[in-house]
């Protein structure tokens, strides 16, 4: 009896994933509210101040729903399990700072990039800030990015290259000098520089740009476009500047 219920439940369980589709936009726009997902560490683009979720990418998100008529509903859970959630349908947009790559474009669909960056190489001395500095030195980055994917195939000379589940602890790594680098996002590491004074570190030169953009399911394409449409009103009516201004100082979007 137990065997057989358990097989059961596993039976479910399996017919549950497969049948798990991303929701229509009709459906979402039915609904009433678009649930969104996030890792919610990653300061200034989403992140929580004290219970609050707030950021560039949060605000521009809630910009984004309104101008499509929506209300908002967030997740926040580790970066590295955000694309996957999609296709189970747990959430409808992922918006995380997510660059564009071909491997990424193989399983979701991605809206049209809302900044441009790069990663950048961060160290406590001056004497580490370009790739080929790196020859011979350990670096660390966060589980599941492309500047940790970039540093393992890109910088051949790295002595070993350390990941962690977090962009915290991985900034933790070289201010406690467990790494002698750290890899992110430039925007970020500015951002850490001015709010805390406690933190020194050199900002060293791009590895590589990248264009960041929110992911929907592959079969949502409706769902994009519509993002597309308000992402290219806030271009135009200035309220994308204005979220940009106040988080950067400065406009970020892709040329
Ligand atoms: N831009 C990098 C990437 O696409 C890092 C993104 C990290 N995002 C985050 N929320 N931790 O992989």
């Amino acid at each position: 009896m137990k065997r057989i219920s358990l097989i059961a439940a596993a039976a479910v369980a399996v017919l549950a994933t497969a049948g798990a589709h991303a929701r229509s936009f009709e459906a979402i726009q039915k609904d009433g509210t678009i649930r969104l997902a996030t890792e919610g560490y990653y300061t200034p683009f989403a992140y929580f101040e004290g219970k609050k979720l707030t950021g560039f990418e949060v605000e521009l998100a809630e910009l984004m729903a309104q101008k499509m008529g929506l209300k908002t509903e967030w997740k926040t859970i580790s970066f590295d399990a955000l694309l996957t959630g999609l296709k189970q349908d747990r959430w409808d947009l992922v918006i995380s700072s997510h660059g564009i790559t071909p491997e990424r474009e193989k399983a979701v669909t991605f809206t049209a990039p809302h900044y441009c960056s790069g990663a950048q190489v961060i160290a406590l001395t001056d004497a580490i800030k370009s790739a080929k500095d790196l020859t011979g030195k350990t670096v660390s980055a966060q589980t599941g990015t492309t500047y940790l994917d970039y540093v393992q195939k890109n910088v051949p000379g790295v002595q070993r290259v350390v990941n962690f589940p977090t962009n915290e602890a991985a900034l933790n790594a070289l201010m406690t000098k467990r790494v002698d680098a750290w890899v992110t996002e430039r925007f970020l590491a500015k951002e850490m520089l001015q709010k805390n004074s406690k933190i020194k570190f050199n900002q060293g030169e791009l590895l590589f740009v990248e264009r960041v953009a929110s992911a929907v399911s592959k079969d949502n394409q409706a769902l994009a476009a519509a993002w597309n449409k308000a992402f290219a009103e806030s271009l135009k009516d200035g309220s994308y500047a204005k979220i940009s201004q106040k988080w950067f100082q400065e406009d970020i979007r892709c040329p």
